[in-house]
């Protein structure tokens, strides 16, 4: 048995995890869940967005599963995400995307994984507010180029961040038997930060010749991801380009609610959907469980319960090839979170 943090999180959260330990539970996945809060439902019951008793669940645990959070646009608050990813050193994000059966996709034959840095770049949460004393300094020392009105962000890239994602995404490459690995940034503007970025990852891929490497600008990729996904394999990108790619992606293979990940670190482990919290569609019974429950595969074959894992994907793919009982975001005459539970269970 195995136990495992679960953060419900807001929004939908609540909704595709109590979807997910349905399924486990009929499955007899050998997981005990530990069921901590954060998010906007930690702050309104512990008055803490992160409470401690969560991060000790955490670090006890060393797995968890999370459901999205919400974070609050222009206040205070920091992302609980991001907090996580830095607190824990959880360094690589990994999204696998492929085309699955029964899902409408503009493109055939997708398979593409995208391995995004998760602690530093923009995200690293350098932010200065206009007319703060340090954007006073900062118009200062860059000789008036910045405005006193502005408000700033550092953009902090390491080599040894860089060397460590670059390092994560060749091994995938390598265990997963995938043959190509390409980088993307943009160093041809950003030459220091997204310049080191390369710089760093090519060091790293030098020493795997038998994975093919290249390098393709983020705005180029952005184009040729849409004209022809086909031609790319693993994917390699700084943190703030590696979310929007992200993204991107998953619109290729069926959309967000389909879309899985795992923020992993050398030590611990957090497995959570690409989405967010969709206030949207919240509480409304409408969400899609997919990308939580193959993340939840994903933290399963972490585990080394592969087995179960591919049990449980079987039985997802049985439903979305049925494509009665599923989601409105895949057929508009679909049904609820709870039926598309039911019926993956039915599958199992
Ligand atoms: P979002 O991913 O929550 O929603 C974007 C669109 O996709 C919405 O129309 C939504 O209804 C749809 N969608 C998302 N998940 C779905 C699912 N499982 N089934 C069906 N449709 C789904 O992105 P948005 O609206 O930009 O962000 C909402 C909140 O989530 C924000 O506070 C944001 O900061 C937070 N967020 C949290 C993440 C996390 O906890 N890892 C990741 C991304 C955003």
């Amino acid at each position: 048995m195995h136990r495992v943090t679960l953060i419900p999180g807001d929004g939908i959260g609540p909704e595709i995890t109590e979807a997910v330990k349905e399924v486990f539970s009929s499955a007899k996945a050998p997981i005990e869940w530990d069921v901590v809060q954060a998010g906007e439902s930690a702050l309104k019951t512990e008055g803490d967005l992160l409470p401690l008793k969560t991060l000790q669940s955490l670090s006890l645990n060393k797995v968890a599963l999370k459901g999205p959070i919400t974070t609050p646009i222009g206040t205070g608050f920091r992302s609980v995400n991001v907090s996580l990813r830095q607190k824990f050193n959880l360094f690589a994000c990994v999204r696998p995307y492929k085309n699955m059966p029964g899902v409408s996709s503009r493109y055939e034959n997708v398979d593409i994984v995208v391995v995004r840095e998760n602690t530093e770049d923009l995200y690293r949460g350098i932010e200065f507010a206009p007319g703060s004393p340090e954007v006073a300094m900062i118009t200062e020392m860059s000789k008036g180029l910045i405005a006193t009105d502005a408000a700033v962000s550092i953009k902090s890239i390491s080599a040894t961040a860089s060397r460590s994602i670059a390092k994560y995404a060749f091994d995938y490459a390598k265990a997963n038997g995938r043959k190509k690995v390409t980088a993307s940034a943009k160093a041809n503007i950003m030459k220091f930060t997204d310049g080191l970025f390369y710089e760093s990852v090519r060091s790293i891929a030098k020493n795997y010749p038998e994975i093919e490497y290249n390098e393709v600008l983020v705005d180029a990729l952005c184009m040729k991801l849409v004209q022809d996904p086909v031609e790319f394999d693993v994917l390699l990108l700084p943190n703030l380009y590696g979310d929007i790619v992200s993204d991107l992606v998953a619109g290729l293979v069926g959309g967000l609610g389909m879309a899985p990940g795992a923020n992993i670190g050398s030590k611990m482990a957090i497995f959570e959907a690409t989405h967010g919290s969709a206030p949207d569609i919240a509480g409304k019974n409408m969400a899609n469980p997919a990308g939580l429950l193959l993340s939840a595969t994903m933290m399963l074959e972490y585990l080394g319960e592969v087995d179960i894992a591919k049990r449980i994907e079987t039985a997802l793919y049985t439903v979305l090839n049925d494509g009665k009982y599923v989601t409105k975001d895949l057929n508009p005459n679909g049904v609820s979170t709870t039926e598309m539970t039911k019926a993956i269970v039915a599958a199992l």
